[in-house]
């Protein structure tokens, strides 16, 4: 078997500078991986859409990863034809992992990619999957698919491996290079090749799953314990409501106890948290298993949109003038995927209000071609408002003045605060205020 592995890689231990890798899908996990990994191995980048392409050989990263000094002087070279990474001693695959529309996953991505891949690689290729899959998708769906386009029988003419990424859009402590990385191979030998890959590329250490399975369980079983913690918060904030209580006034307290979890309640969107969870739920109930726990943190989570809408129109009379601020599904990042402000946007219409909504982090054009919102320019020059709507957390709403919020409404308008970020700020006395 170690005969077909490429020379390349049995060279200085199996790993050398000359080492080529392939990433497929350059976004927000495949960019900063080929990124980091070429500062040691010589890393080509393939996507399909080409506007991406070309913006990156521009130096420009709309995903605000990798700035663009550090994007320049990297050596990965960038391409749209899948053919110019055929030399590839490793092809790592980073595609989206979706849900369709019934919420079951969507490997289409995966499926293309990998089919692509198999056209064009070499003998004894290495073929890494890095995109969140249920346990049994490298080895059951990517590896036939392989096999298939590129005549070769797995385990034998080329092998597989799972690596799980764990990256946080917007997190600049926990980066691709300082992260623990976990790795499996098809046999010893693959997960120690990939130990080496990996190693070289971050200082925060290499974990050797048991197999390929039980990598990508892992990597599932982190984000639905994320979703189902964020779940019993979003409960206990609805009861919270109902009592008059704030549940960050609780949450605080209940924190001051050692062993009490940090979560907070709000919206879950994204591309991971709100996603993978259905991952796991699937293959559970293809084996006959149903997740009742998993797929009630998820409803409950999914309807807390909805919830909030309902609880600031509470607050309000009439049909009101609403400005909503902030678009993205997380803080500090321009990522529009799966975000559930859409769900207060929505349902606030539905009951009649005027909404318009702000973020400067969002992509205009994104908004209106993917959302149907309009996204209003510039906070200045607002004003008539009879709600404001705290709805994500960017800095520039942090450290959004009084005066400058209230400049916006009528005096006795609603401060509507999602995620808590104006707990601290006094207002003047006509403000109504709602918070979790
Ligand atoms: N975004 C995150 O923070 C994060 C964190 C951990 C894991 N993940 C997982 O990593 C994977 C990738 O997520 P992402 O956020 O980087 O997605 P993304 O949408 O930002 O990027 C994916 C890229 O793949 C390209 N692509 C799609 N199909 C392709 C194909 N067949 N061939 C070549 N390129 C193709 C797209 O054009 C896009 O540029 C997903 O499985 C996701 O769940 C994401």
């Amino acid at each position: 078997m170690a005969k077909s592995i490429p020379a390349a890689l049995q060279e200085h231990g199996e790993v050398s500078s000359k080492t080529k890798i392939s990433v497929v899908g350059l976004g927000y996990v495949g960019l900063p991986l080929a990124i980091a990994l070429a500062r040691g191995f010589d890393v080509i980048g393939y996507d399909l859409n080409s506007e991406r392409i070309d913006e990156l050989r521009q130096g420009v990263d709309r995903t605000f990863e990798i700035d663009a000094p550090m994007l320049r002087a990297s050596s990965v070279r960038f391409t749209k034809d899948i053919a110019d990474t055929r030399d590839a001693d490793i092809h790592i695959i980073t595609v989206p992992t979706p849900v369709d529309d019934d919420s079951a996953p969507d490997l289409r991505p995966l499926k293309t990619a990998s089919a692509s891949i198999g056209s064009i690689m070499k003998d004894g290729a290495i073929v890494v999957v890095e995109s969140t899959v249920y346990p049994g998708v490298t080895e059951d769906v990517c590896g036939p698919i392989l096999e298939e386009a590129s005549g070769k029988v797995s385990g034998e003419g080329f092998y597989l491996g799972y690596s799980p990424e764990r990256i946080n859009p917007g997190d600049k402590v926990h980066t691709v290079d300082k992260i623990i990385k976990v790795v499996a191979g098809q046999t010893d030998e693959i997960t120690d090749i990939l130990a080496d890959i990996y190693g070289a590329a971050t200082s925060g250490g290499i974990h050797r799953a048991r197999n390929i399975k039980t990598a990508e369980a892992a990597k599932v079983i982190e984000n639905a314990q994320r979703d189902i913690n964020i779940a019993f918060v979003n409960e206990a904030t609805m009861i919270f409501q109902k009592l008059g209580v704030s549940a960050y006034d609780v949450l605080e307290t209940a924190g001051t106890k050692w062993n009490f979890l940090n979560f907070t309640p709000g919206l879950v969107g994204g591309h991971c948290i709100g996603i993978d969870p259905f991952y796991l739920a699937h293959r559970a109930s293809e084996v006959g298993y149903f997740a009742d726990l998993i797929l009630t943190g998820r409803r409950i989570n999914d309807s807390m949109g909805t919830f909030i809408a309902d609880s600031i129109e509470a607050n309000l009379e009439g049909k009101c003038k609403i400005l909503i601020l902030g678009l993205t599904f997380k803080e500090n990042v321009p990522d529009l995927r799966n975000t559930r402000v859409v769900d207060i946007i929505t349902r606030l219409r539905e009951l009649g209000h005027e909404v318009d909504v702000h973020d400067p982090l969002a992509n205009k054009d994104e908004a209106q071609k993917f959302l149907n919102i309009d996204l209003i320019e510039s906070l200045s020059d607002l004003g008539g408002y009879d709600a404001i709507v705290g709805a994500v957390a960017h800095s520039v709403y942090q450290d959004l003045s009084p005066a400058a919020i209230e400049g916006m409404m009528t005096d006795t308008g609603l401060v509507a605060d999602v995620k808590g970020i104006w707990r601290g700020t006094e207002f003047s006395s006509g403000i109504k205020r709602w918070l979790l």
